[in-house]
């Protein structure tokens, strides 16, 4: 085993024993739950105590909704009638306090969730600017609709209010970013939160506690720790919540909408799971494709909604594909996070190498091969890709979403195999298309982005830059999310109407002139 850095050796472990509720950092003085690495801090493996998080259940989780509530006021809260600028100003106050934050958090992410030191510095700048981007985006929306507009004699002021309570629940896979993504467009725009971090990737929000708790007024921000079911279901079944947003599995997203008893009520912006294909072409130019599906399916281990989780190669290039593609990934670098160069690194579910080898062992037993020699290979904390030819309808590698390190890969002759295959899937996210005939790539370009939300040409399949749509299709997700059209998923379009006469117009001018109102405001924000 190769040294920790000094600065990221784990000193000390994080006994998290506050929660974010009516604005107070309450202590927890009830069951706690360790929380462990799976990456190990001595010569003889062992996973790494990193610290507690308390284990809630039904009673905070209902008095967190009800800080929410309160806090929206029926629509009379401070937060849901403030001005735009004054929110902004909130936000703002609150990312100058969560930069300061940068080296405890990255550390954290590679402990947590085992993601290689440039990849969390990544994760932590992208999600700063994510959140620079918002209040930029909001100035606009907002400057946007500063004006009224006249129609068959009745004037509008139009903008976007809030929607009310949101619970918000995101991955750990990308434990700051992804739930951020979802949390701060939620905030911004006026509604109030309940939000429980993933099971990995959960001691990091530790150093933001304060900086949520000092930034907005009581009862906006409510963070909850402990288990899904334990805290999410209750909340769900009061029916009291307006807005689920979730980034996970369809499942749980299911599991919890269910449990709202008026489903009309509830608005949903879900990030589900995705199979994304990446079909190559005959005429692909082999060093370009084969470095984008390495990125494609193993960055971050292919933890990722966006990994691409199958490939689809032609028969006339497949020798050399196969051959080429297994020879680079048994040339990737496993190690520990903050290892210089390193591409694979420790899986966080301890769970997870074994249920990886149980797609290979069904896959083998259904007749497909493992091309790769160190394919399958068992570390402490990690099991090597394998790269697993020729791939069958009937293997669980195709129909599951591996979300780890295994490479299923088909051939086709036809392109109709791969095309009937995506409109058979129960996923619509993402595609990778690799060729360069363009005769040939149009057709396929019309069909495909019918089939999904995004094709990337002669590119692996990603989320980003986050100013772009990130949506999918059938059980992929639920609403559009990106800098812009998150604004527009956590609000609704409510306005004011007046018949064009005396007594309406003077009032609105006065209104305007003394500026007592927050909502009605041709104020243009700087
Ligand atoms: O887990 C899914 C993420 O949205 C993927 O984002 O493509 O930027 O890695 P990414």
């Amino acid at each position: 085993m190769k040294t920790i850095p000094e600065e990221f050796k784990i000193v000390q472990p994080i006994e998290q024993k506050e929660y974010l509720i009516h604005g107070e950092l309450r202590k927890w003085t009830g069951n706690r739950t360790e929380v462990y690495s799976s990456i190990s801090s001595t010569e003889n493996y062992a996973p790494t105590l990193l610290g507690s998080i308390p284990d809630m259940g039904e009673t905070e989780a209902l008095e967190a909704l009800d800080s929410a509530m309160k806090a929206y006021g029926r629509g009379q809260g401070v937060w849901p009638t403030m001005h735009v600028k004054d929110r902004i100003e909130c936000m703002e106050n609150f990312v100058e306090q969560m930069t300061t934050k940068r080296d405890e958090i990255v550390k954290l992410l590679m402990w947590e969730i085992g993601k290689s030191l440039p990849d969390s510095q990544k994760e932590f700048d992208r999600t700063v600017d994510y959140i620079y981007d918002t209040i930029e985006e909001y100035k606009d929306l907002d400057r946007n609709s500063a004006k009224f507009q006249k129609n068959d004699g009745v004037y509008a002021h139009i903008k976007r209010g809030p929607l009310g309570v949101v619970l918000c629940l995101g991955p750990y896979n990308y434990p700051l970013n992804e739930t951020f993504a979802l949390l701060i467009p939620a905030i911004i725009m006026g509604n109030t939160t309940i939000f429980k971090p993933a099971k990995h990737g959960v001691l990091l929000i530790t150093p933001l506690l304060e900086a949520f708790k000092n930034s907005f007024p009581k009862g906006v921000v409510n963070i909850l720790f402990g288990r899904g079911r334990a805290v999410a279901a209750p909340i769900m079944k009061t029916g009291k919540v307006d807005v689920l947003a979730l980034i996970g599995n369809s499942k749980s997203a299911n599991a919890l909408q269910d449990q709202h008893p008026k489903s009309n009520r509830l608005r949903l912006v879900l990030g589900l799971e995705a199979k994304n294909p990446a079909i190559i072409l005959p005429d692909a130019d082999l060093d370009l494709t084969i470095n984008e599906c390495i990125t494609g399916t193993l960055s971050f281990n292919g933890q990722r909604c966006t990994a691409l989780k199958v490939l689809y190669v032609h028969e006339d290039i497949k020798e050399e594909f196969l051959k080429r593609f297994s020879q680079q990934v048994d040339a990737l670098t496993f190690g520990n996070p903050w290892d210089d160069g390193v591409k694979l690194t420790p899986l966080p579910e301890p769970g997870k190498p074994a249920y990886i080898q149980e797609l290979i062992d069904d896959a083998v037993q259904k007749g497909a091969k493992i091309l790769n020699k160190k394919g399958g290979q068992h570390f402490d904390n990690y099991i090597w890709p394998a790269v697993l030819y020729p791939v069958t309808k009937e293997m669980r590698v195709y129909q599951e979403e591996q979300f780890g390190p295994v490479i299923p890969i088909l051939s086709f002759a036809d392109i109709e195999k791969p095309l009937d295959d995506m409109a058979e899937s129960n996923y619509g996210q993402q595609v990778s298309l690799f060729g360069k005939d363009v005769y040939t790539l149009s057709p396929l370009i019309d069909t495909l982005v019918n089939l999904v939300c995004r094709v990337n040409l002669n590119s692996s399949c990603q989320r980003g830059p986050d100013v772009y749509p990130f949506t999918g299709r059938k059980d992929s997700a639920q609403a559009t999310l990106s800098v812009h059209d998150a604004l527009r998923s956590f609000s609704i379009r409510t306005f004011v109407a007046f018949k064009d006469n005396e007594l309406n117009n003077e009032a609105i001018q006065q209104l305007l002139e003394a500026k007592l109102s927050n909502f009605v405001s041709t104020d243009y924000i700087l």
